[in-house]
């Protein structure tokens, strides 16, 4: 019923005319190889237009539209997907940049306190808006995000999403352990209020529902068996969660869990592994557990300024891509220290750096667009500058200040300019966000 309402609020609000913006489009009709700076991969067109009509790309071009399409002219300007954040949470704007602590102190001390906040709606219903705006400002138009363990609080943050027509997959938290007791759920009234959301928002205009069981010390056996029974009666819903962020963590799973071969191992014998399931972090695993990975085609959201600001460790990307392991990059804001998706690429090329490795431009920005709308299951709609794709689109300054301008102009290949803007730049650059068709107010 309420998603209905929206529906029609939303399409009365969404652009109906037909109009054009041009610039250089950069995106990707496949992964490039790794570490390889020529890639067939890449898609470059500069000086072309994107011809949209209502929420989808109508047409790609060189030659500049007919008289009865509006021009927007971007000129030199950057034009790529929409970027996608595969792992984030809402209510953790709350906390970034949170003094001091790793993984569990900085759960304890800061983050169950501000998500017990998002009890109030206004709190809740504020901290949605926020959030979404957030995103759209910081260049991401569509994300697999964390809720809070309230349901009201998770339909104020679907409702926000429908609101701006953004792509959103989120759901309640579960967890009915080792949190503090006014963030416990119970396995009988969570699965209700699952399956509540699902009914209400999955498949909702552009929202979809994920069973999201924190992480496997805060929910128990009966929990997990509840959440894999969601995933069993309906194939669609995204399973979320974290992994093997921590190591102090991965050994309290292990005497939680004695029984399990990993941590992995939980939730892979547990049914909750699937080609729809995105796990965060993912650094200390084994061979075994990759190889479980690549099996069930279930992706992992590499979080790196995350895993750097809580001194988690770090991720070996090359490695789990060796292994045919789907990789993505995701902010996880609030461990993550920016939700601007740039900055975290930028993290992530230093974190290989410091394994010997070397992440391309195109590798780093494959897996914020057609690689994170693949591992989404969703790349017939988003992460491609391509006819018939949603039009989800950002443009982009290449620099803003003289030095930045000045260390561009002496770059001597496409490779080289776009790892200096990436490196260098961040969500001051954004100069327009387009969702499902519909220019973004108040960006730029
Ligand atoms: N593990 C369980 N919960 C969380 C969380 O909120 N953030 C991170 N980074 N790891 C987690
Ligand atoms: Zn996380």
């Amino acid at each position: 019923m309420v998603c209905a309402i929206l529906v029609l609020e939303s399409r009365s609000t969404m652009a109906n005319e037909n109009w054009a913006l041009r610039g250089n489009l950069l995106d990707f009709t496949g992964e490039p190889a790794w570490a390889q700076v020529q890639s067939p991969q890449v898609r470059w067109r500069p000086d072309h237009w994107l011809l949209v009509r209502g929420h989808r790309i109508e047409a790609v071009q060189a030659e500049p539209p007919g008289p009865d399409w509006r021009r927007i002219d971007h000129g030199d300007r950057l034009v790529m997907p929409g970027l996608i954040d595969t792992h984030v949470h809402a209510p953790q704007l709350d906390v970034l940049a949170s003094y001091g602590a790793e993984l569990m102190t900085w759960l304890h001390e800061y983050t169950y306190p501000a998500e017990a906040r998002f009890d109030n709606e206004r709190i809740a219903h504020d901290g949605a808006q926020r959030f979404i705006r957030a995103l759209l400002r910081h260049g991401t138009t569509a994300a697999l995000a964390f809720s809070t363990v309230h349901e009201a609080a998770t339909d104020a943050l679907f409702a926000a999403a429908h609101a701006q027509g953004m792509r959103l997959i989120t759901g309640k938290v579960l967890m009915n352990r080792h949190v503090p007791p006014q963030l416990q759920d119970d396995v009988s009234g969570a699965e209700q209020a699952c399956r509540r959301l699902i009914r209400r928002w999955h498949g909702c205009g552009r929202l979809a529902y994920a069973v999201t069981p924190r992480f496997a010390p805060t929910s128990t056996e009966e929990q997990l068996a509840m959440a894999a029974e969601l995933l069993r009666d309906d194939p669609s819903l995204y399973l979320q969660s974290h992994v093997a962020e921590n190591q102090a963590e991965v050994q309290w799973v292990r005497e939680l869990f004695p029984e399990s071969r990993s941590y992995l191992g939980v939730y892979s014998s547990r049914g909750l592994l699937n080609r729809r399931t995105v796990l965060a972090h993912g650094i200390w695993l084994d061979d075994e557990d990759r190889s479980r990975l690549q099996a069930a085609g279930a992706t992992l959201a590499h979080s790196p300024s995350s895993n750097l600001f809580l001194g988690s460790g770090l991720f070996n990307w090359r490695q789990a891509r060796e292994a045919g392991v789907r990789v993505c990059t995701a902010s996880d804001v609030g461990g993550g220290t920016s939700l601007n998706l740039l900055r975290n690429l930028a993290a992530a090329y230093q974190v290989q750096a410091l394994l010997g490795q070397r992440l391309t431009a195109w590798s780093a920005l494959h897996s914020v667009t057609l690689g994170a709308a693949q591992a989404l299951c969703l790349d017939q709609e988003v992460g491609r500058l391509e006819a018939g794709c949603t039009a989800d689109i950002t443009v982009w300054d290449w620099a803003q200040d003289p030095a930045l301008e000045h260390r561009l102009a002496l770059t001597r290949s496409l490779h080289e300019r776009v790892f200096a803007w990436l490196m260098l730049g961040d969500e001051r650059l954004l100069r327009s966000v387009v969702v499902a068709g519909r220019v973004a107010p108040d960006i730029a």
